[in-house]
Parts: structure tokens; sequence; C-alpha cells
């Protein structure tokens, strides 16, 4: 399919060839030159008969009893019933290949047969009894856990979810500092809590309350996007489309940002910071990378300011990456706090903060306590889910089927004039859609969603994300296949084509 488009050469959101002179395409030369090959990889789970209210209703009671803020999918909304892997079964059976994970959460598989079990197990045993006693799955769980984190990162906060985590993190790195102003970057998501509110810095989630009390963001260092960018800017198998003079070892987007970060550092902070937060790899904001030497440099910056650092891993942890199991080791820094929701329970609602036994003492002063914390369901189902990591080679394979999905997603943007980047690691991927790629301006929404719908349509969950909703967001759970990648990527193809057959006859 690749080669029979490819006599097309680069062809642009007209449906035309980017090149004056050349010839447009027309309707029936597109139509000819594509026909979607790919079928679905089979499966071999049957789900259950759907047995519960009609569409309608769900619909009405989603629509009078829950919060009218909640951001639904699809001009027709999809009602899952069951899950299985990779796979999600729609009310009527339709089976879609689940590249969004609940967001970057199913990290294992839908309803893995090992977390389950661990799961009913426990369930039959006990609950919940609060840390006032011992129980020992949170033994067994930290001890775990903490196998997998670098000195001195040894003690572990158990929480119930990504906002509560950082929100303690906020609280860690002030209480230890004796400092206040925390710096963030902007277009990063940490959270909607109150307190995380302040450091989450995307527009749409800003109400027009006080919020962000000492939070203070910094210019993104977005090579794509940002002012600063070149062609080998970041730590990934693709680049930017944009181009460079840098040589080996030097990176001017690099120092271009952090001089920007220094500036931060003298013109809105007091002489000494509490701390700075960052996500390894941006995941709200459509998988941005930084370049490569960038938080290295801004960890020492802070840290000179008595700051600590903290790595928000709640979507690159447990394996996402590839090539590591933390997000920060591909940076090659060690955090002072980690914190991490998500995929830690492979859907179960937990999360945590790891830090060290300094900072921990810092805390020690006086109580901290929160009800749900460590609790025996959370605690196993975490344990389960590091098993299966290990056990089903999960880091391996985000690794092998990431790397060759985003070689994949670099072809197509050689083709298809409205991709402007295509960027990630391991399964944590994003594909930016642009109106071309000279301007790289955003595409509207009236085009991305049509092509999103058609992914979904053809069976294809896909997550969208960015400041202005204009990336595709690929993070599946880790046990795709690299057949199943390779369907998506063609289903991600003919719905592009799609895209042009629209855009050809308007
Ligand atoms: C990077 C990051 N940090 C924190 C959070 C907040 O986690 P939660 O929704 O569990 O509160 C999210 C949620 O999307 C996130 O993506």
């Amino acid at each position: 399919m690749a080669r029979a488009l490819g006599r097309f050469g680069p062809l642009w959101a007209g449906g035309r060839r980017r090149h004056p002179g050349s010839d447009t395409l027309t309707q029936q030369e597109l139509k000819s030159s594509f026909s979607m090959q790919a079928k679905m990889p089979p499966c071999d789970f049957s789900p259950e008969e759907y047995e519960s209210y009609s569409y309608e209703r769900m619909l009405k009671i989603r629509k009078q009893n829950l919060s009218p803020s909640l951001n639904m999918y699809y001009k027709k909304p999809l009602l899952l019933h069951q899950g299985h892997m990779q796979w999600l079964f729609d009310y009527e059976g339709r089976r879609y290949l689940d590249l969004f994970a609940g967001i970057v959460t199913v990290n294992v598989g839908h309803c893995h047969p090992k977390v389950t079990a661990a799961a009913q197990k426990q369930l039959g045993r006990l609950w919940h009894t609060t840390n006032i006693y011992m129980h020992p799955s949170i033994q067994e769980y930290v001890e775990k856990l903490t196998a997998l984190l670098p000195d001195p990162l040894k003690v572990v906060y158990l929480t119930n979810s990504g906002s509560e985590a950082n929100d303690l993190a906020m609280f860690m790195a002030r209480v230890y500092t004796h400092n206040f102003d925390l710096i963030c970057f902007r277009g990063g998501y940490h959270g909607a809590s109150p307190y995380t509110l302040g450091l989450t810095s995307i527009g749409s989630y800003k109400h027009g309350v006080a919020n962000g009390f000492g939070c203070q963001t910094t210019m993104l260092p977005d090579v794509f996007r940002g002012i600063w960018g070149g062609s080998h800017c970041r730590d990934s198998l693709v680049q930017t489309i944009r181009k460079c003079s840098c040589s080996q070892g030097c990176c001017e987007a690099n120092d271009r940002y952090i001089e920007q970060f220094k500036d931060t550092l003298s013109t809105c902070v007091p002489k000494a910071i509490a701390g700075f937060i960052a996500e390894p790899i941006q995941g709200v904001n459509g998988a941005i990378q930084y370049p490569k030497r960038f938080l290295k440099e801004a960890f020492q910056l802070v840290r000179e300011r008595g700051g600590v650092c903290i790595a928000d891993e709640v979507q690159t942890g447990f394996g996402r990456t590839g090539s590591h199991f933390w997000g920060f080791q591909t940076h090659g820094v060690v955090p002072d706090i980690v914190t991490m929701a998500k995929g830690i329970g492979n859907g179960f609602p937990m999360a945590a903060v790891v830090t060290t036994p300094e900072i921990a003492n810092s805390l020690a002063q006086n109580l901290h306590f929160n009800t749900f914390g460590g609790n025996p369901m959370a605690c196993v189902v975490g344990s389960a889910v590091l098993d299966a990591i290990a056990e089903d080679g999960l880091q391996k394979n985000s690794e092998e089927v990431g790397a060759y999905m985003l070689l994949e997603f670099a072809k197509l943007r050689e083709k298809f004039e409205i991709i402007g980047d295509v960027r990630g690691r391991g399964l944590m991927i994003g594909i930016e859609m642009v109106k071309n790629k000279d301007s790289r301006q955003p595409l509207p929404d009236e085009e991305m969603s049509p092509i999103w719908e058609d992914c979904k349509d053809m069976g294809v969950l896909i997550g969208r994300g960015g400041i202005y909703n204009q990336t595709f967001r690929v993070k599946p759970p880790l046990c795709i296949t690299k057949q199943d990648a390779a369907f998506a990527v063609e289903v991600f193809h003919a719905a592009l084509m799609r895209h042009l057959e629209r855009t050809a006859a308007n």
C-alpha cells in the first residue's frame, strides 16, 4: 500500500502535490491508489452479551447526572462494555484496538489474567485496614517498587491518584526546603486538584478562581513548535523536520531554552526555591520531548537555588518509554521526588510518591495520613502489575513495537503534509498535525476530528492532546503486538487518505 501511494510523492492538506506546477490529484486517482488491506488482527476472546441499559438511556443519565465538565470522545460516544488485553468491546460486541489505554493507564492490558486473579484472591481475604496496622501486601509492594528505583529514592507514600501524589510532592518540597516557589513547564498537566492546578499549565483546565500561588511557569523547550529546534535535538528515533547546523555534541536550541529557564529563575522567583517539576515526556500536551540535555542542566540550576527536582512519572513510568523503566532515566538524572499513578495500578485507583529518607524525615515532624493509601487491594494489584511487566517482557515490547510504530508514522510524515511531527519513545508517541509543514500551525479541529472518527470507525481508538488538541496520542497497553501496530498504522493511513478525498472534494 505504501508503495502504491509513493508514486504521488508528498501530498498536502488540499489533496494536491506540494510543489508548484505539479498535478492535482483527482478523487479518482486517490481512490484507485489506495485500498485498505489491513484486517483487524484476530483475538481469541469473546465478550459477554451486554445486558445493561440501552445506549439512549445511558446517554441521558450521563447528561443529567454526571459532571458536564467531563469531556466525551467522539460524535457518537462509545459505550464500552468489556476489555481484554489490548482490545475493547462495545455494547454491540464491536471490537476496538485500544491505542489510548484508558488515558495511558492500562499498561499490562485490560483485565490481565494475573492481575485480575490477584485482585480476586485479595477480595476474599482482606479489603481494608488502613495503615494503623500492618498487613503483608503493603510491605511486599513497597519492597518490590523501591527495588526498581535508584538510591536514594527508597521511601514510598501511597496515595489514591496522580493529583494527590503531586499535591504531596509539592507539599514535601516546601516543607523540606522551607521555600515556597515551584517552577513548572507551560503545557504540563500535573493534576486538577486546587493545589496541582497551579502546576497544570494548559488553559482549558484553568477556571477563573485563584490558583497557583507560588507556582511559576517557564518556557516549554518544545523543539517542534517552540521558537528553537533543530534536526538532532531530541532523544528519539525520529527527529523534527526542522534543520540546524549544530555540530556533534552541541545543541543551540538547548542552550537557548536553558537561557529562558535561567531568566525565569532571575525574574519570577526568589533566590531560594522549593523546586521544579517536570514530566520526562509531556503527556497531555502530546508527547513533547525536550532537548537531550535540558533536564540535566535544569536540575542542576534548581539545586543551586536550594530546590528539589520532581519527576512526574504518571504517564512515563512503568516501562512505557521502552528503553528504561522510568522516564527520568532517559535524561540521565536522579530526581529527589518521583510521583507515579495511572499505570501503577493498571486502572485500579492508586498512586505513589517516592522520595529520599532525608526528605521523608523532614515531613516526619508531624503526621501525614490518608485513609486508602496502601490499601491491601491496591497493593496486591500493584504487585501483580509489576510482576506482569517483568514476566510478559512489556518494557522490551514497548521498546520494540514503539520503535516500529514511530518509524512507520515517520514514513507517513514524509507523504502527508499535514503530519508536522512524529515523536516519542517506546509506546509514548505523539503525531502532531499541522495545516502545513512550513507554518507548523495546528490543524483545525474540523479537519482533525474526522480523521480521528474514521480511525475509530475502522476499529482503532486513538487519544488526542496538545494545547490546540492538534496531536494524536498513541499510548496503547504495552502488550500490543507488532501485527496490531501494523494494523493501526494502516488504519491511520487510510484515515489520512479519506481526509485527502474530503479536502479535494471541497
Ligand atoms: C502527567 C500527569 N500527572 C498527573 C496527573 C493527574 O493524575 P490523576 O488524574 O490520577 O489525578 C495526570 C493525569 O492525567 C498526568 O497525566
